[in-house]
Order: structure tokens, then sequence, then C-alpha cells
């Protein structure tokens, strides 16, 4: 028997009893509701481990979508999608579901998907620390994944920081979602029906930078055969996304915190001033604190940049939610593959888990965008992933962080027990105090479960 609860959402009274009778036979507990609405009262009566939901006759999909996300963010949503509806599909992975079946779907496809999205909520529910659920207001990040503690509290610190016109920095190493957040912020303040700007800091040589952002006046210099309106003045009403702050010129850092103190800005050749009203929301890969206290960067326009601050933690550090972004990216990049990709098997998950990730969330997202171009099946298996992960050393992640995790630990002594016991699985799990099941568990988590002979 499998001890979790599914709650379908459909008002198709035949589809919703074919349903129950192929998900009875695994044991689970199944309640049905008519549609999000209904959802919403019965979630907040009693959790669920899986929501699997037709939307189709939802005036809005999308929004139903979110609303039931934002009610249970942790909770993997499935959506039962009509035949040939691929964009519906995507767009749904896209606003947070777990994932999709088109119908017709045969009753083992169901039982796959149930028993995978189950897993992971048990798994997600043993790793993760309690922590507080996230605000309803989480809900518009629709594409912003992860559950962890960590980007709940970023997630909190966006819904704070939308709603003022405060500059805001954002401190985090590189991949780690900083224009993501940035383009949230935007999208979720006052500001969000004028234009959001990025203007990247390192990418250009200084002069061309200061045209760039402040704009020029015909003939101020070689090369200005017209005028040009700068960047900046292009987000006039918007958001000016300052990516790369750190690495700004000391003049042009100069430049940038005249403009911020005085609100206007003077062309490059001109000395008329014209009127900004900008929202500034500034991005660095390295803090900037230290680059104040060494006299590379200005104080002051760390203060005028710094009212905020959004520190989002690296990937290695909320490991917790690798499994979630990994299925986003199999499914994201999966479904243009003809056939699809459509699943990441255990023991390639495993080896994502033990990676140290020092290009956070994008270079996981081209791992998997290339183990999807690689695999010849429609799973990921470890000989798709790239050398340096799938030949990560075990121990490389917790050796980078100067120590040994828990899940490490666990894993280490797991695999003592049953190595010095004949590899038998019953008495092992007697002498860990666990249930066979959950040792049955966490071999498969580990990716080490066809050594020990289990499937
Ligand atoms: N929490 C997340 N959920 C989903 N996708 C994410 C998340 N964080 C990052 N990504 C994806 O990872 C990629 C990198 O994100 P982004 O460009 O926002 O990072 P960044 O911090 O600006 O990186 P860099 O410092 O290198 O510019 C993007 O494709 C983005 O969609
Ligand atoms: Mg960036």
């Amino acid at each position: 028997m499998t001890h979790a609860r599914i709650l379908i959402v459909d008002n198709n009274v035949g589809a919703v009893r074919d349903l129950r009778d192929i998900l009875a036979v695994d044991g689970y507990e199944v309640s049905s509701v008519q549609d999000s609405h209904d959802a919403g009262g019965y979630l907040e009566r009693l959790p669920v481990d899986l929501i699997l939901t037709d939307l189709s006759t939802e005036h809005d999909e999308m929004t139903c979508l979110r609303h039931l996300r934002g009610l249970c963010p942790t909770t993997p949503i499935v959506l039962m999608t009509a035949h040939g509806s691929l964009k519906t599909a995507v767009e749904g992975l896209k606003a947070g579901a777990f994932d999709y079946v088109c119908k017709p779907f045969t009753a083992d496809e169901v039982r796959s998907i149930a028993r995978r999205a189950v897993e992971q909520t048990h798994m997600l529910s043993e790793q993760s620390p309690p922590y507080e659920t996230p605000p309803d207001d989480t809900s518009p990040f629709g594409n912003l994944v992860g559950s962890s503690p960590g980007m709940v509290h970023v997630y909190k610190a966006i819904a704070r920081v939308a709603q003022t016109d405060s500059s805001v920095l954002l401190q985090g190493e590189s991949g780690t979602g900083k224009e993501l957040i940035a383009r949230a912020i935007h999208a979720n303040g006052p500001r969000c029906s004028g234009p959001f700007v990025t203007v990247d800091g390192g990418a250009l040589a200084d002069t061309l930078l200061e045209s760039e952002l402040f704009g020029h006046e015909r003939g101020s210099f070689t090369g200005a055969v017209s005028s040009r309106k700068g960047l900046l003045e292009q987000a006039h009403s918007g958001t000016c996304f300052l990516d790369e702050v750190a690495d700004l010129s000391p003049a042009l850092q100069g430049k940038l915190l005249r403009v911020l103190q005085e609100k206007e800005i003077r062309r490059v050749g001109s000395t008329a001033a014209t009127a900004l009203d900008v929202r500034i929301i500034a991005a660095s890969k390295l803090p900037l604190e230290p680059l104040v206290r060494s006299g590379t960067f200005r104080e002051d326009l760390y203060y005028r940049m710094n009212v905020l601050t959004i520190n989002i933690p690296p990937l290695r550090e909320r490991l917790e939610d690798l499994p979630l972004l990994a299925k986003r990216f199999v499914h994201l990049y999966g479904a243009m593959k003809s056939p699809p990709v459509t699943e990441l098997s255990t023991e390639a998950l495993a080896l994502l888990r033990r990676y140290w990730w020092p290009g956070n969330v994008r270079e996981l997202e081209h791992a998997i965008e290339r183990a999807v171009t690689l695999s010849p099946y429609s799973i990921i298996c470890p000989e798709d992933l790239p050398p340096a992960i799938k030949d990560a050393a075990p121990e490389s992640l917790a050796r980078v962080q100067g120590w040994v995790t828990l899940e490490d630990l666990e894993r280490d002594h797991i695999l003592r027990v049953l190595d010095s016991h004949a590899r038998d699985l019953g008495r092992s799990a007697t002498i860990l105090g666990i249930h066979r099941k959950t040792l049955l568990r966490k071999l498969r988590h580990y990716g080490v479960a066809a050594g020990y002979g289990v499937t």
C-alpha cells in the first residue's frame, strides 16, 4: 500500500471514476473536486501529496494553475491536457506544474507519473527542515522554481521590495537567477507597464558604455552620426537593471551616482538635463562590501543602490531545489525533441545532486539541455551528462564546502551497514531502524539501487 493522498481536479465524472480505479490499485487515497475554486477549499483543510488536474474547462487555465501553485507551493501538480496541446503543457510547466499527461493516457502512464511525483514529495519532506509556507503572493513569480528555505526567503524579499520604489541590490553567484529575480520585481511592482531595460556593466568599453548609458548628441564623438537616447532614458517610467555593477569604472560610477542623486540625465555632448524617473535594480556576482572596503567601488554609490539587498543562495546550498529545477528543464527541452525526452533517471539525478554547481542554475540548465540532445531514449541517463558532472568525485560537494553533508554521512553509513551484512536489505533495515521500503527509497535516491539488486 502506498500511503499518499491524491486530489483530482476535474468536472468530468467518468474521467474521475477511471482515474480513481487506476490509482486505487496502488493504494492511494483519492479525492476529487470539480474545479480549482473547490480545490482551494479542499486544500485548506487537508494537504495532499499530488494534485492531478484537468483545467481545460476553466476560463483561464494558467491563472488557475498559479492559484493552485500558490495554495500549496511544494505539492506536485500534474496537468492532464488534451491531445496535441503541447503548448498548454509547456506553459503549464513554466507556471510551476510538475509534469503533464496527454489524453488519452494509459493506466501505466498515470501510475508512473503519480509514483514519481509522490516519491518527490516524500523525498522533499524528508530532506527539508520545516519552514514557513511561502505567502500566497509567491505565485506571481511563476518562472522561478524552488521551494527551499533560501528561495522562500527570496520570494518574500521580492514581494516586499516590488511594491516600493527603492533601489535594490541583488547579490548572487553567476547563474543564480539575478536577472530572473530583477524581472519578477519589475513585473510585480507599480512600474510593470513601463520598460525593463538591462545595462551590462561588464560588456562594453568605458567610453561606449557611457554613451550607451546616458545617450549622446550628434557629433559629440567620432562615429556619433546622430543623437541617441541612452539606456537610462529608455528605461524612463520603468526599471533599469544594472547588471555587473562591480565592473563599472570609477569614472562611470561617479557619473551614475550623480544621475541617481539628481534624478536627471545629460547626454554625452549636451549640457541640457532631462528629468529621469527610473527604478534601479543593480546586480553583482561579487559581494560589493569588500570592494567598497578595498576602495574599488564607491561607498556613496554602494549606499545609494543598496537600499535593499537580496542575497541569492548558490544552488549547492539549496540542493533540495535541484530535482524540481532539473525536472523543469527536462520538460522544457525534452518536449522540443522527437520523440520527446521526459524523464531523468534516478542515477542521473543522484549524480546531479553530488556536483557542486559553480555555474549554478544556468549550468544545470545547460547540462540538461545537452543531455536531452545526446540521449537516444526518452530518459536521461548518467552517460548523457557532461563529463565534469558525471566524473565529479562523490565527495566533491562536501570538499568544496569544507564539510561533509548529513546526506553524505547517511549514505556512507547505510552502505557500510549493507556491505557488512551480506547486502541483506531486511537485516540492514532492521539494524538502521528504518522500514525496508524507506531503505529501498534511499538506495534509489542515492543512485546505487542497481548495485544492491534493487530495481
Ligand atoms: N530559481 C530559478 N528557477 C528557474 N530558473 C532559474 C532559476 N534561477 C535561474 N534560472 C535560470 O537559469 C538561467 C540563469 O539565470 P539568470 O540569467 O537570471 O542568472 P544570473 O544570476 O543573472 O547569472 P549571471 O550572473 O551569470 O548573469 C536562466 O535561464 C534562468 O531562467
Ligand atoms: Mg545575469
